[in-house]
């Protein structure tokens, strides 16, 4: 995917992917990553997503990055909050107490800016990448984080029937990119339903990665 794609979908309000509550998944298996209050999570492509409000209600810290401006002046906006914005090479900063966003793209954000970071929630974020930079996708956040744990969320459908994103990572995908690293578990497999975007037959899948 291309940035003007997701810049495109911003700027027509095409996001279909933002829930507008809490994800299901992050609400019933969070606390199964067993972290202390105050813990710093980080949320790859984390688009305007209501996650990071709820887990800052949770007494989290939590620190995103996205490629949309747009995306991330809508959520300080849902928020309700006035960020702080400085340059931070080629990414923007936009931070608020325990809040640390990160304006443009992943692969350029760097361990040091990024920061020690507790846990890794993906929602919505490797599913979106194409499967030729999905490799590079989970060295990053491995390398970023020195393999903090996860609750990773996936989908899983027949890719023949649907073009992504977001796209099906099965899970032989999730082995083949984690095993070397983390102890993989699955923990819910969910029909979505109505299909995904009423065309195939898909699961919402929750895994737990911990560090092997
Ligand atoms: C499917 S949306 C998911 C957003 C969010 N995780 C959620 O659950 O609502 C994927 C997001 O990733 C952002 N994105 C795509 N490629 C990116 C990149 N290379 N770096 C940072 N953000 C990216 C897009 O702008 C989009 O908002």
């Amino acid at each position: 995917m291309e940035a003007s794609f997701w810049h495109d979908k911003w700027a027509k309000g095409e996001i279909g992917f933002h829930e507008g509550q809490p994800n299901a998944h992050l609400v019933a298996h969070f606390d199964t990553l067993g972290l202390a209050a105050g813990s710093r999570i980080f949320l790859p492509l984390c688009g305007k997503s209501g996650d990071l409000g709820w887990l800052l209600e949770r007494g989290h810290q939590v620190v995103g990055i996205e490629l949309s401006e747009v995306a991330i002046r809508q959520l300080f906006d849902d928020l309700g909050l006035e960020p702080a914005i400085t340059e931070a090479g080629a990414l923007k900063h936009f931070a608020v107490e325990d809040m640390d966003i990160f304006v443009g793209d992943l692969f350029a954000l760097t361990p040091e800016q990024l920061g020690p970071v507790d846990a890794i929630y993906d929602r919505a974020a490797m599913v979106a990448l194409p499967p030729q930079t999905r490799p590079r996708y989970a060295e990053h956040l491995v390398a970023l984080t020195a393999a903090a744990p996860q609750l990773l969320v996936t989908f899983e459908y027949d890719q023949t029937v649907l073009e992504g994103p977001p796209f099906s990572v099965p899970a032989a995908e999730v082995e083949a990119h984690y095993a070397s690293t983390y102890r993989i578990e699955p923990l819910a497999k969910v029909p979505v339903k109505g299909g995904l975007k009423g065309k195939v037959a898909a699961d919402d899948v929750a895994w737990r990665l911990t560090r092997a």
